[in-house]
């Protein structure tokens, strides 16, 4: 069957006319279409293949036959809300619950990754009867208007949004480049501290804590890991005050640090968060979410009076789709190839920075890797361009990767996890290949018209100044050929 049913051109117009411009598309000067996906791969319309190192939704590789023929069976026979009893729904909390610690008992189904953690937030609120939540520099905790609030990520990101009073931003536990690093004695406990100080400066001015809301491993604030102990200690400080802690397993569980199944586990045997939210993976692509909570915090939100109803949470089909993946996990040991192929991949990586100086950091735990670019190790000044570099090179070379952090210079990888070591190899030798040429280019610009300067070969001409995360857009004069500072920008593009 011919996924495409019109040309590109089309598809791009249309989409310009019908979709909100806000709906960031990757590659914006030059699109992929993509029509079909198997495994780890995905296919554009003319059958080109990409390999893709940033899917975490597709979990256990793209259409997993297990996956879509689960769900595909349960919609021929009902597909209907949580009022009817069906086994399906408390199968799965089954399923689910007996990956997590035994206090975390009680599930909620709903649909997205905002939504979950919207949920979150509520229960916390109904829970301690406080308002003030304590979130990292950084987060990024979904869309929806609660989670912007608590999302530094977005709201630094508008020069008209408010900080929400009742919302508090703590240092992100970044050893790399947070306010205490590698060399500090003991990062956790100072992190941690930061947030014991900021609860004692909330109820200085009258405020009382619901919670404190981290991802277990930043993904969006460029992929850190936070020092072991960390969680504990905060989740000490924020319990004193009243609060919970919610760990948001969105983009980071199912098995994807490799060595648990829960990014949080990797504190320690003794953390246990109030709530856990979880997203992405949790469908391989179905759109369905989960909250899971205690007995306790549930019972509080229980005793509102106020009924919770969602319409597609916790429905056949989704929870259907859920064991299914749960199922595919375990059959194809993909907790054990993440471990596996993420050493694999990070020992690739460590070499890469031996060999190039902008590699500054790499870190990561299972397939969940980040490869941050410095212009200079001590300053550690931002290659910010050079990563945009990088992520354009691979994909011409049908590589798909993205950069992210507070200045998009990290490199993220977090493939589905059938991800194989052939696959490591050939990313890490492309990337080995653009680092090389970087700062190399010769700019040789066949004829007149528009072309896109790639922000290493500006940088390295001298010839404009380079916002750190734009792409320039030039058009070549006819007399360009003479001097390239006769390069007129036309548009800035994020
Ligand atoms: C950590 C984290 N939490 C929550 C969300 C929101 O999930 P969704 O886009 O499914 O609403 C995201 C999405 O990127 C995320 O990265």
């Amino acid at each position: 069957m011919s996924a495409e049913r019109f040309e590109k051109k089309k598809t791009i117009d249309l989409r310009k006319k019908h979709i909100g411009p806000s709906c960031k598309i990757f590659f914006s000067h030059d699109p992929i279409k993509i029509v079909q996906a198997k495994g780890q791969y995905m296919y554009d319309e003319k059958g080109q293949r990409y390999l893709d190192c940033i899917n975490n939704v597709a979990h256990v590789g793209h259409c997993h036959p297990d996956v879509v023929k689960a769900g595909a069976q349960q919609m021929e026979l009902l597909n209907t809300n949580s009022r009817f009893l069906h086994d399906n729904l408390v199968l799965y909390a089954q399923r689910l619950q007996a990956t997590l610690p035994d206090k975390l008992s009680v599930c909620y189904f709903v649909n997205s990754g905002s939504e979950a953690n919207d949920l979150a937030l509520r229960l916390a609120w109904q829970y301690t009867g406080n308002k003030d939540i304590i979130t990292l520099d950084n987060a990024y905790h979904g869309h929806v208007s609660s989670l912007i609030d608590i999302s530094p990520y977005k709201f630094h990101q508008s020069s008209d949004a408010e900080q929400n009073q009742y919302v508090h931003v703590a240092p992100s536990p970044d050893v790399y480049r947070g306010k205490y690093r590698g060399e500090h004695l003991d990062p956790a406990t100072a992190y941690a501290d930061e947030v014991k100080d900021m609860v004692q400066r909330v109820h200085k001015k009258g405020g009382k804590i619901a919670a404190f809301i981290a991802e277990s491993l930043q993904s969006c604030g460029g992929q850190v890991i936070p020092p072991q102990g960390y969680f504990q200690q905060v989740a000490q400080h924020v319990r004193e005050a009243g609060g919970i802690f919610i760990a948001d397993e969105v983009q980071v569980g199912f098995g994807r640090v490799g060595t648990h199944f829960w990014a949080f586990q990797l504190q320690g045997e003794d953390f246990v968060p109030d709530i856990v939210t979880m997203g992405k993976p949790i469908g391989n692509g179905h759109p369905m979410s989960c909250v899971v909570t205690t007995k306790e915090v549930a019972e509080a939100f229980m005793s509102s009076g106020m009924e919770y109803f969602n319409t597609f949470g916790g429905n056949p089909v989704s929870c259907a789709i859920g064991m299914a993946v749960l199922d595919v996990i375990v059959k194809e040991d993909l907790q054990g190839n993440a471990l596996r192929v993420g050493r694999y991949l990070t020992n690739l990586l460590e070499k890469q920075k031996e060999k190039h100086p902008l590699v500054g950091d790499i870190r990561g735990r299972g397939l969940f890797v980040g490869l941050e670019l410095v212009k200079d190790r001590l300053k550690l000044t931002p290659a910010t361009a050079e990563a945009q570099e990088v992520i354009y090179r691979l994909k011409e070379q049908y590589i798909l990767l993205s950069a992210d952090g507070p200045h998009r210079n990290v490199l993220k990888f977090k493939p589905p996890m059938c991800f194989t070591t052939e696959d490591a190899d050939l990313v890490v030798d492309k990337i080995d290949h653009v680092l090389t040429g970087i700062g190399k280019v010769i700019f040789i610009i066949p004829e007149e018209g528009h072309f896109v300067a790639k922000p290493a070969v500006m940088q390295s001409t001298g010839t404009q100044k380079v916002h750190t995360n734009y792409i320039m857009f030039f058009k070549v004069t006819k007399h360009w050929g003479k001097t390239l500072n006769l390069a007129i920008v036309l548009h800035c593009h994020y």
